[in-house]
């Protein structure tokens, strides 16, 4: 951790100055540490939505929302998502470096051998509602991992035990999500085989039969491999945030991860990437009229917004959006399929990016706006579109995790806050109310 007290602030308050430290991030990023405000002062600070508070110093991902600048252990999104593969980034994101081709072997044999769920766990899966939501099936499913494997619930873990609930949970995700997949549309289980790499191995629990073995095409493959790459971390976005909150009880990663899932899943957040889709799916029901979507998202007195677009911090174009919209164009090329959707989203961004509303509110497309169109192409069901989101933050959830629990001054989440209700009164018998 790079980091620096370089100078302070003054707060005067009745008459009382507190000297507040001002620290500066490895790029320069400037806070004032209030961590003694309120035993020195009495006083709290408030922020709705934690947008102006940062909760922790991290190494693990820099985003510059200005610029529209994203690296993971300071390698720009654009490098990875071009030359790495899923794995290896998982590895730079947790382990901080990139692997040596011993040590990616190493590690892929690990997940690859870490694949079989226990035979029990099979049984959760059909006692779910036919039609419960992919999200509700993997939450519940990361959170039960916990029950078969008591030996890695430890509150303080060896870096050997660690490992091994990693190496665990990036394995068996992807089990657990092909086996709600092949639930969901009547068909048997299909087991991981350790012939496959990580992406390959889900494709082929996803679409391989227990009487057809699925080829697997490279296009789906390159397709998916850049999609979790693209969304392998992102800082302290609300679910990773969960993560670190639930992780700060000193609970196991099975927990905090399944927290993580339930955060993600809203359509503020991860969910935006299936809400992005019935949106176009209902304009284009509606006629294609796009600006009468438009006008509503600018409407004060309409709760409706636009999916895939705005973001808490990028105040321009997502990086991650440039890249999912370009490979858009090109998997529905190499898959010879043409999706109407795709064409609608491209003239919607198109009306919106010289839309003064969202021009002056910096309202750009984010990661969700394309992501979902990609899915689609290659069979993704549109209720499961959240649950690949899932899979490529997980090592970012891991990463934030493991830095956290690492970190010899870790503590337990616990924010304060100002109280408004009613002051003090009594209890009344019910007779006199
Ligand atoms: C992700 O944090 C991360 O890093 C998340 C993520 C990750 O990788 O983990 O990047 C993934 O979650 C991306 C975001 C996916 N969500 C959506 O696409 C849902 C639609 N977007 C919005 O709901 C909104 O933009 C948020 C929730 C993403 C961000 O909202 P903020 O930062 O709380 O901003 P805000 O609601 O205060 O909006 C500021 C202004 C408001 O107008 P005014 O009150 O100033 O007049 O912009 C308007 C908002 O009404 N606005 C929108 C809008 N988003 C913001 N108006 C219409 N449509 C939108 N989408």
């Amino acid at each position: 951790m790079s980091y620096k007290v370089i100078d302070s602030a003054t707060l005067n308050y009745k008459d009382h100055n507190y000297s507040l430290p001002v620290v500066e991030g490895s790029e320069g990023e400037l806070a004032i540490d209030i961590s003694k405000l309120r035993s020195e002062s009495g006083l709290i600070t408030i922020d709705s939505g934690l947008a102006n508070t940062g909760t922790c110093f991290s190494d693990i991902t820099y985003i510059d929302g200005e610029k529209g600048i994203l690296r993971y252990r300071g390698i720009p999104i654009e490098e990875l998502a071009a030359k790495s593969t899923f794995v290896e980034v998982s590895y730079l994101l947790i382990y901080g470096r990139l692997p040596t081709a011993n040590e990616l072997a190493t590690f892929r044999h690990r997940i690859g051998h870490y694949a079989l769920i226990h035979e029990d766990m099979k049984n959760f899966f059909n006692q779910f509602h036919s039609n419960a939501h992919p999200m509700a099936i993997l939450s519940s499913m990361v959170c039960s991992l916990s029950a078969y494997h008591p030996e890695l619930l430890k509150p303080d873990q060896s870096p050997e035990e660690r490992d091994e609930t990693i190496t665990h949970l990036l394995s068996k995700v992807r089990v657990l999500s092909a086996f709600a997949y092949k639930r969901s549309i009547g068909q048997s289980f299909v087991y991981p085989n350790m012939k496959y790499d990580y992406i390959e191995n889900y494709i082929h629990m996803l679409f391989a039969t227990p009487i057809e073995e699925y080829v697997i095409n490279p296009v789906v493959k390159r397709a998916l491999e850049l999609l979790f790459i693209l969304h392998a971390d992102h800082e302290q976005n609300c679910s990773t945030s969960t993560v670190r909150m639930v992780g700060s009880t000193k609970t196991n990663l099975f927990a905090a991860v399944s927290a993580g899932i339930c955060a993600l899943w809203g359509t503020l957040h991860g969910g935006a990437n299936q809400a992005v889709i019935e949106m176009l799916e209902r304009m284009q029901r509606e006629g294609g009229d796009y600006r009468k979507f438009i006008e509503r998202a600018k409407d004060k007195n309409n709760p409706f917004r636009l999916m895939g677009f705005g973001h808490r911090v990028y105040k321009s174009y997502d990086p991650r959006a440039k890249i999912v919209k370009k490979a858009a164009d090109e998997v529905l090329e190499n898959l010879h399929c043409k999706d109407p959707l795709l064409d609608l989203a491209k003239e919607l961004e198109e009306a919106v990016m010289h839309d003064d509303f969202f021009i002056e509110r910096h309202l750009y497309p984010n990661v969700d706006f394309y992501s979902g169109i990609i899915y689609r192409a290659i069979g993704i069901p549109t209720n499961t579109f959240t649950v690949l989101f899932a899979l490529g933050r997980l090592p970012g959830w891991i990463a934030q995790w493991k830095e956290m629990v690492e970190d010899p001054h870790m503590k337990l989440c616990r924010p304060r806050q100002i109280y408004s209700g009613e002051t003090e009164r009594h209890y009344i018998p019910i007779e006199e109310r």
